[in-house]
Parts: structure tokens; sequence; C-alpha cells
């Protein structure tokens, strides 16, 4: 298999939906005060990864595009909780893909602690020889969220996935804590919202930095 050749509608399908997610970020601002979205990213997974997760999950080589779902990956993160819903909503009244699977680790976080809203879409993207059905995995979680995630993966990372006792234990409290500063940062959204409606007034009269 040639790898270039293998990835390369996958990298087509991660610019292609960031985008379009950016996209709708800029219409946010210039119709409405606010956005739900903060910001976007996207990666391709890197090869090394993907050959890692195949053989961790018994996966076949010809089954790869069926069942890793996240070779294709897109973030987008969210200032407030009920953000990433008007997220997810705005994902499933879309026509340009297909949502196949939810996993919604919000309501259900996981062992870890971890927190986040996962939606697994089929995209069709064109390539050479044709269309071509993707799939790419949406993650959608808060800023907090996202800040206790990129962290504990770091230290997974580093400890290749054998996390010491004690700072599993401190992670299982900093995601205590991130989830205590979603649900304040929630209580006092409307007073935070205004606070930012003014400070972007007053930006906008600002003379445009080039
Ligand atoms: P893996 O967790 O990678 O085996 O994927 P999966 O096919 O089991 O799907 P799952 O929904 O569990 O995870 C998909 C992705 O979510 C991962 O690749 C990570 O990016 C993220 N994720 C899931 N669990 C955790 C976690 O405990 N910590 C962090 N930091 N990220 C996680
Ligand atoms: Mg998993």
């Amino acid at each position: 298999m040639n790898w270039d050749i293998f990835i390369a509608p996958y990298a087509q399908v991660v610019e292609e939906l960031k985008v379009k997610l950016k996209g709708m970020r800029q219409q946010f601002e210039y119709e409405r005060d606010q956005s739900p979205i903060e910001f976007v990213t996207g990666r391709v997974k890197p090869r090394s990864s993907i050959i890692e997760k195949a053989r961790r999950k018994g996966i076949n080589p010809e089954n790869i595009e069926e069942e890793l779902q996240d070779i294709a990956g897109l973030r987008v993160v969210c200032q407030f909780v009920d953000d990433i819903y008007v997220v997810v909503d705005m994902l499933k009244n879309r026509h340009d893909f297909e949502i196949v699977e939810e996993k919604d680790y919000i309501s259900r976080k996981k062992d870890s602690g971890y927190r986040s809203f996962h939606v697994i879409i089929r995209y069709p993207v064109e390539t050479i020889h044709g269309e071509k059905l993707a799939l790419a995995e949406i993650q959608i979680r808060t800023l907090a969220m996202n800040f206790w995630a990129t962290n504990e993966h770091s230290l997974n990372y580093k400890y290749a996935g054998q996390i010491p006792a004690e700072v599993k234990s401190r992670l299982k409290r900093a995601a205590e804590a991130a989830f205590q500063l979603d649900e304040e940062m929630s209580k006092i959204k409307s007073e935070i919202q205004e606070a930012q409606k003014i400070f972007n007034e007053k930006q906008m009269k600002k003379p445009e930095r080039s």
C-alpha cells in the first residue's frame, strides 16, 4: 500500500471540513454577537498512530477504512457546554454528510475523566477516481474539556498509556475541577456574553489592523 495515496483523500476531507466548520464560526460572528464555536482544528492521524491503533484493536488492514473512524479528525471547541449541543444540532441538519454515530461522553464521561461529544460522519469526497465515502470524527468540547484532554493525552503519551496511579488520581480531580469550571461558567454565561459583546463593539471601532 502506498501511504501517500492512501492518506490523500483523508487529508482532503480534513481540509474541506476545516473550511466548512470555520465558515460556520465566521457566519455566526457576522450575524450574531456570539459564536457557539471558539475555534476549529483538524488533523490526519499520523501513520504510526494508525498502525498502532489497528494493531491494538486487532483490525485487519483491509478493514482499516471502515473500522478506524478517526483517520480524519476535526475538533470544534466551544466556550460553554450548551454551545456543544447547538453545534451538534447544526451538524445534524447539514446535507453534505451523513452522521453514522454519536458518542456522548458528556452525559456519560469516561473512566479516565474524559468528557467530549463525538460525531462520526460519512463524508463524500471527490477523488480523481470518483466519489469516495470517507469516515471522519468530529470532537466537540468546551475549552475546559479541551484543556484537560490535551494534558491527559500528553501524559498518556509520556507514560505510554501507563500513567502512574498518583498522577491518574490527580487527573481525575482535575477532570472534576474542569467540570465544575464549566458548570460555574454556564451559570454566568449571560453576564460573560454581555461583557464580550461590549468588548467586541469597542474592538470594531478601532482602526483595522492590516
Ligand atoms: P481510542 O480511544 O483511540 O481507542 O478510540 P475509540 O475507537 O475507542 O473511540 P473513542 O470514542 O473511545 O475515542 C476516540 C478519540 O477520543 C480518541 O482517539 C481520543 O482523541 C479521544 N479520547 C477518547 N478517550 C480519551 C481519554 O480518555 N483521554 C483523552 N485525552 N482523549 C480521549
Ligand atoms: Mg477508546
